[in-house]
């Protein structure tokens, strides 16, 4: 496990090997300011489960706690946790089957879920795993504190209440993992879209926006402790939507409410910050994302030429039994406007589902044939995975036999790597603007960075440092990566 740990922390996101799951682990780093308990934090999932352990350190700093890497040195051990596959559920189970063993020789340690599983699983979390002290859903963090008294009092504790106004807005992040040059910015919470193979809805619950005003402040304050890159995230930030009227989104649907804040004015707001501050975001839903949001992106120069646009699968009848609610026209029509609006260099990237309930063979060749035409950068792939009490699970049955769902899931897999090549080697000879991120993890000797497309760039050392933007020469590539030398500034 700690080797997976430690492949898994490191690898840039396009360097990541198989694919099949398209998170790894993120442990909480050593913070030591004498306080006298130490929290353990370890996350799983997606970048808003990481982005909430920052949320959950900082509420813990607060009372009374010190972080460590180190899990043996713990007081208290979390697991933030995700449930979008079983193969997640089960990889979390396994852990705590060890933290278990941790337990035994030391019985004052806590042990608690938060995060997707224990919103799913709740109380029920206590009585399947024996050694769980504390089960907090995602959205009852600021809750922490009362729970961990109430454990520490010799009870249980539990808060998996979801709300619709949380945005943890006011709290003020204690980045982990960090490079001191990138870093991530939940926009919004929740999920309203209900694909009917997918858990999130119910353990996000609904969706709603945070204050653009707290946005904007958090991304210059990581502007001016030196970060020059930061992501916004959200289930699908096309519908983020925000009002000072109102505070939930079934309120910001009635008639009558002026103000609102969209994504693409958000998106400017942030871009405005500073010239040198890059914006990113995550994930755009194919069937809201506007011409709107693209001109946004085309019109300036920081915000990064690359768009995350989840296809899931290439055929209609498929995507409608997947309740995505747009067809494969409708998808395609989206690519073109990206061509067309910000052009043809701007990198897209897509998950797709292979198996999914009754897909036939025809059918998983349209999704195939899908990829040919965009041509994606990069993608994350996996086979379809039951998750209990979603649409497909009551409605659907899963009938794709696993032999099955693998090797589609192998061939979509095939064709990734060679549309990545494909697309990579395009940029071979061209001059790219990259934002160096820190040391490549091959040689102390070269530094990595991204482009605007997202693109990893490796080249030799210099003079550079972290944190600076250098023109790199593209002279060689893999499927994974771009290699090059810096040219003249
Ligand atoms: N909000 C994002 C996706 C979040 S979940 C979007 O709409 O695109 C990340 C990815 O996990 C999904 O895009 C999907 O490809 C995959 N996924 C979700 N549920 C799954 C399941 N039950 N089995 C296999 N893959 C799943
Ligand atoms: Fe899940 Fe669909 Fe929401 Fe994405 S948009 S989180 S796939 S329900
Ligand atoms: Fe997993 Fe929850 Fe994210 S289910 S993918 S951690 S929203």
């Amino acid at each position: 496990m700690d080797q997976i740990i430690k492949d898994l922390d490191i690898l840039p996101r396009s360097e990541e090997k198989a694919q099949e799951e398209s998170c790894g682990v993120k442990i909480s780093k050593e913070v030591n300011t004498g306080k006298t308990r130490k929290l353990y934090i370890e996350s799983y999932g997606c970048q808003m489960n990481f982005s909430d352990s920052e949320i959950v350190t900082s509420i813990m700093h607060q009372d009374g706690f010190d972080t460590t890497a180190t899990a043996e040195s713990a007081d208290v051990i979390f697991l933030n946790t995700c449930s979008i596959r079983e193969k997640a559920e089960q990889t979390v189970r396994n852990r705590l089957v060890h933290f278990n063993s941790m337990k035994k020789s030391r019985p004052g340690l806590m042990i608690g879920i938060l995060g997707c599983m224990a919103e799913r699983l709740k109380e029920k979390l206590l009585e399947e795993e024996k050694m769980v002290d504390l089960v907090a859903g995602p959205d009852s963090y600021r809750d922490l504190p009362k729970l961990i008294s109430e454990v520490d009092g010799g009870t249980k504790a539990v808060n998996t209440f979801l709300s619709r106004e949380e945005t943890y807005a006011d709290i003020s992040p204690v980045r982990l993992n960090s490079n001191g040059v990138t870093a991530f910015i939940s926009i919004m919470r929740g999920c309203d879209n209900m694909c009917s193979f997918c858990v999130v809805p119910f353990t996000r619950g609904r969706e709603r926006s945070r204050d653009p005003h707290s946005v904007v402040a958090e991304a210059r304050g990581l502007f001016e402790q030196g970060f020059r890159e930061v992501t916004l995230l959200g289930q699908n930030v096309d519908s983020y939507k925000w009002s000072p009227e109102v505070n939930n989104k079934a309120q910001l649907e009635k008639k009558g409410v002026s103000d609102i804040v969209n994504f693409a004015e958000l998106l400017q707001m942030v871009a405005d910050i500073h010239p040198d501050l890059r914006v990113r975001f995550s994930t755009s839903h194919p069937k809201d994302i506007t011409d709107e949001v693209l001109h946004t992106i085309a019109r300036n120069e920081n915000i990064c030429d690359y768009i995350h646009l989840p296809a899931q699968s290439g055929n209609t009848r498929v995507l409608n039994q997947m309740n995505r609610t747009y067809d494969r026209d409708w998808y395609i029509n989206r690519v073109d406007a990206i061509r067309s609006i910000i052009g043809p260099e701007c990198g897209i990237s897509s998950d797709m589902i292979a198996g999914f309930c009754t897909e036939t063979e025809e059918e998983h060749q349209d999704t195939l044939s899908l990829m040919d035409y965009v041509k994606y950068d990069f993608s994350y792939m996996f086979f379809y995975s039951e998750r209990p009490g979603t649409l497909a699970a009551r409605k659907f049955t899963d009938d794709v036999p696993l032999e099955v769902k693998k090797r589609r899931l192998q061939e979509i897999i095939a064709k990734q790597q060679i549309h990545s090549l494909e697309r990579n080697k395009l940029e071979v000879g061209k001059i790219h603007r990259v934002l160096i991120e820190g040391t490549s993890r091959k040689s102390e000797e070269q530094l990595q960075g991204r482009n605007s497309a997202n693109k990893v760039i490796v080249f030799d050392r210099g003079n550079h440092q972290k944190g600076e933007y250098v023109n790199v020469l593209v002279t060689d590539c893999t499927a994974a990566t771009l290699f090059g030398q810096v040219a003249e500034q």
